[in-house]
C-alpha cells in the first residue's frame, strides 16, 4: 500500500551574509516537523535551499572581488557554509536547490513564458525613484528621509520598461482563499494581510529588472532578468521536477502539505504565491504556517546592528541536540522570542541536566545497582502505579494534537510534565528504602521498570527534536527497535520485561552558568567587533559655555609622577605622588586602577589640575585631579591618562 505523503519545506535561505541563529531556528522547526512525520509513518519530501539571485548579491561579489558564483560557492559550499551548517544541526532535508542550478534557470524561463503567453504578465513600465549610484528602483515609502535608504543619496524620479505580473486579477480569489479556508497559519496573521495589503488595493507586481544582470534572464527578451520572488517562490516546485527533468516528484509531493515561513515573507507567500499558481492552474499549498522571529533585547537579528548569534558556537559549546531543544522548548512558533545566553544555558540546566538527563543516570544506575543492570522478570505492579502508566500512556494522543498544529513547545512542555511525575513517582515509592528489604525485590523491580517505561515513551517522541539524544537514550535503556516505534509510544508495557540497562556518562553535565555566559559574551563582543569593525563612542560636545576668566582659574600642570601605588582596600583608586614644581610632594587619588598597574606609571609626566579644594578618599586627602581622556569601544569603557613628553619638566603651566 502507498504510504502517505507529507510535503515540507523551509524558505530558501539568501545567503548575503553568514547564516545565525534565527534562520537556524526555521530550519530545525521544518526538521523536526520532517522527523516527527517519518515517525507517524509518513513518506515524507523535506526540501531546503538557497535563494541565490539579485542585485545584494551581484554587489556584494563585486565587493568580494569575486564572481557571484564563486561568492556563493563560497557560502553555500564552503567551510561552515550553509551545508556545512545543516550537516551539523541535523538536518535531515530529502532535497537541497541551489536556484542557480540549471535546471531550476531554464523551468523559471519557461514558467514566465507561459504566465506571458497567457496574458497574466505584460511589458509596461516601471515608475520609481532611481539611486544612480547604486542602480536601484525605490518606491516612495522605502525611501528614508526622502534619501536611497541604501547610501543616503539623492533619488530621482525614473522609468524603465518593465514586465508586470497581473496580481490585481487574483485579489479576490486571494482574499478568500485567506478568509474562508486555513491556508495561512496562524490565524492571527490574516488580517494583517488582508486589511494591509489586499484591501487597499493590490497593484499589479514588477517581476523583471534591467538594472542589474544577476538573474534568471527572460529568455524572449534577454536585457530583463526575472524578479528574485518569482524565481525564488517556484522553488517549491522546480525541486520536484516541475517543468524540468532533473526530478521526477512533482506528481507525487505537490501540493505541499506545509510551507514554513518567516513572519516578514509571509506576503509574499501568502498573496502573491497563491495568484501565480492560480495563474498556472496548479494546486495551491494545503498550508503557510508564519513563525516568529528571534530577536535579541526585542530587536530582529541583523549584521548591520551587529546583534546577531553564530549558531556554530552554540552548537559546539553545548551540543546539537541541546540548542535544537532549547530553540523549539523555549518560544511558541508563531510568536517572537527573545534570544539570550542565560535563557539558553537556564534552559539546557533545568530541562536537559536536571530533569531529563538527571532521571535517565538515576534510574540506570539504579537498575545497575539493585539488579546488576537486568530486571527479574518478576514484579509487583500496584494501584500507586496507576497515575504514572496513565499518564505515560496518555502522552501521545496530546503531542500528536500538538505537533499536527505546529505548536512544537507545547508538545514538548506535554513530555517534560510526563519527565516530572517520573521524577515525583521515585519521590513517592523511595527505591533506596526499597532496596534494603530483600522482600521487596518485586516491588522494586515494578519501580523500575515503570520509570524506564516513561523514559521509553518520552523518548521517541523527543526523537524528532533530539535523534542523537534519543537513541543514546534507548541504548542506556535498552529499548530495542521495537521499542523505538511511534506505535510503541502509544503502547505501554514495549520494554522487554527482562530489559537490560546500559551505563553511560550524563547526558548533559550541568553547566556553570556564569562562566558559560561570560565566555558567550566575550566570544560574541568579539564576533560583532569583526562583523561591525570597532565602534567608537565619544560624549557629545558640551553645549553649556564656560566664561573665559574662569576656565583660566584652573591651575592646570604638568607634574612627574614620583610614585604610583594601589589604595589598600579598593579595587579601584591609586595614589600618586607627584613633584608639581613646588618642592613638596603633592599627593593625587585617581579612580584609574582597572586601567593601569602602579609600575607602568612611574616616572611618566601628567597633567593635572591642581587648584581643585581637598577631597578625602579611603581617608587620604586628594589634592588636585589627574586629566584622562574617556571613550567607550564596543561599548566598553576605556581610559587614558594624559600622559605628555617627559621634556616637559615638573610644573610647567599648561594654558
Ligand atoms: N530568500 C528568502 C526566502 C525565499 S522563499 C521562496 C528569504 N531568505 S532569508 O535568508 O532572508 O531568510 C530565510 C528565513 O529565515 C526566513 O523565513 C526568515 O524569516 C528567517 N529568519 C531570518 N532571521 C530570523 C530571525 N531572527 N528569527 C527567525 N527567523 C528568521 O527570506
Amino acid at each position: 500500500m502507498d504510504r502517505k505523503k507529507f510535503y515540507i519545506t523551509t524558505p530558501i535561505y539568501y545567503p548575503s551574509d553568514k547564516l545565525h541563529i534565527g534562520h537556524t531556528y526555521c530550519t530545525v522547526a521544518t526538521d523536526a516537523m520532517a522527523r516527527y512525520k517519518r515517525l507517524t509513518g509518513y513518506d515524507v519530501m523535506f526540501l531546503t535551499g538557497t535563494d541565490e539571485h539579485g542585485q545584494k548579491i551581484e554587489n556584494k561579489a563585486k565587493e568580494a572581488g569575486v564572481t557571484p558564483k564563486e561568492f556563493l560557492d563560497r557560502i553555500v559550499e564552503g567551510e561552515k557554509g550553509v551545508l556545512d551548517l545543516w550537516k551539523l544541526m541535523n538536518i535531515s532535508n530529502d532535497r537541497f536547490i541551489r536556484t542557480t542550478d540549471d535546471y531550476h534557470c531554464e523551468a523559471i524561463q519557461k514558467i514566465f513564458r507561459k504566465m506571458y503567453e497567457k496574458g497574466d504578465i505584460y511589458k509596461g513600465s516601471y515608475k520609481g525613484k532611481y539611486c544612480t549610484p547604486c542602480e536601484s528602483f525605490w518606491t516612495e515609502s522605502q525611501l528614508v528621509n526622502g534619501k536611497c535608504p541604501d547610501c543616503g543619496r539623492e533619488v530621482h524620479d525614473a522609468e524603465e520598461e518593465a514586465y508586470f505580473f497581473r496580481l490585481s486579477k487574483y485579489a479576490d480569489r486571494v482574499q478568500y482563499l485567506l478568509e474562508n479556508t486555513d491556508y495561512l497559519q496562524p490565524k492571527s496573521r490574516v488580517n494583517e494581510m488582508v486589511n494591509n495589503f489586499i484591501k487597499p488595493g493590490l497593484d499589479d507586481l514588477c517581476v523583471s529588472r534591467t538594472s542589474f544582470k544577476w538573474g534568471i534572464p527572460v529568455d524572449f527578451d534577454p536585457g530583463h532578468v526575472v524578479y528574485v520572488w518569482v524565481d525564488a517562490l517556484f522553488n517549491y516546485t522546480t525541486a520536484l521536477g516541475f517543468m524540468n527533468d532533473k526530478y521526477h516528484d512533482y506528481e507525487k509531493y505537490w501540493p505541499a502539505d506545509v510551507h514554513f515561513v518567516g513572519k516578514e515573507i509571509v506576503r509574499f507567500h501568502s498573496i502573491i504565491w497563491p495568484a501565480m499558481l492560480m495563474s498556472m492552474e496548479m494546486p495551491l499549498p494545503k498550508h503557510v504556517f508564519g513563525h516568529g522571529w528571534l530577536v535579541m533585547d526585542g530587536g530582529k537579528m541583523s549584521k548591520s546592528k551587529g546583534n546577531v548569534v553564530d549558531p556554530y558556537v552554540l552548537a559546539e559549546k553545548f551540543g546539537v541536540d541541546a540548542l535544537r531543544f532549547f530553540l523549539l522548548r523555549t518560544f511558541p512558533f508563531g510568536s517572537d522570542g527573545n534570544f539570550s545566553n542565560e535563557l539558553l544555558i537556564n534552559t539546557i540546566n533545568k530541562d536537559l541536566a536536571n530533569d531529563l538527563g538527571n532521571i535517565v543516570s538515576r534510574t540506570v544506575s539504579m537498575v545497575d545497582k539493585y539488579f546488576s543492570g537486568t530486571l527479574p522478570e518478576e514484579k509487583s505492579v500496584t494501584e500507586a502505579d496507576s497515575d504514572l502508566i496513565n499518564t505515560a500512556s496518555a502522552l501521545r494522543d496530546k503531542y500528536e494534537d500538538d505537533m499536527e498544529h505546529f505548536r512544537f513547545q507545547k508538545a514538548l512542555e506535554d513530555i517534560f510534565a510526563v519527565i516530572d511525575r517520573a521524577n515525583k513517582y521515585i519521590d513517592e515509592n523511595i527505591p533506596w528504602v526499597l532496596a534494603k528489604d530483600e522482600a521487596n525485590k518485586a516491588r522494586l523491580a515494578a519501580v523500575m521498570y515503570n520509570i524506564l517505561e516513561t523514559i521509553r515513551i518520552c523518548a521517541v517522541l523527543l526523537t524528532p527534536f533530539m535523534p542523537d539524544t534519543a537513541n543514546t537514550i534507548f541504548d542506556r535503556i535498552g529499548a530495542d527497535e521495537s521499542g523505538r516505534t511511534w506505535e510503541s509510544a502509544g503502547k505501554w508495557g514495549t520494554l522487554n520485561t527482562a530489559v537490560t540497562v546500559k551505563m553511560g556518562e550524563a547526558l548533559f553535565p550541568r553547566i556553570d552558568a556564569e562562566k558559560a555566559i561570560e565566555e558567550l559574551n566575550a566570544i560574541q563582543a568579539e564576533q560583532r567587533k569583526k562583523a561591525m569593525g570597532n565602534i567608537v563612542e565619544t560624549e557629545p560636545l558640551s553645549e553649556e559655555n564656560v566664561d573665559f576668566n574662569t576656565f583660566c582659574k584652573s591651575d592646570m600642570r604638568a607634574v612627574k609622577i614620583k610614585a604610583c601605588e594601589a589604595v589598600k582596600k579598593s579595587d579601584k583608586l591609586l595614589k600618586f605622588t607627584l613633584d608639581d614644581g613646588s618642592g613638596t610632594d603633592r599627593v593625587i587619588l585617581s579612580g584609574i586602577h582597572k586601567y593601569y598597574e602602579p609600575e607602568q606609571l612611574i616616572g611618566k609626566t601628567a597633567v593635572a589640575i591642581l587648584n581643585l579644594p581637598p577631597r578625602k578618599m579611603m581617608g587620604i586627602p586628594s589634592c588636585g585631579m589627574l586629566i584622562s581622556a574617556v571613550h567607550k569601544e564596543n561599548g566598553e569603557e576605556k581610559l587614558h591618562l594624559l600622559l605628555v613628553d617627559d621634556s616637559i619638566p615638573a610644573g610647567a603651566k599648561l594654558c
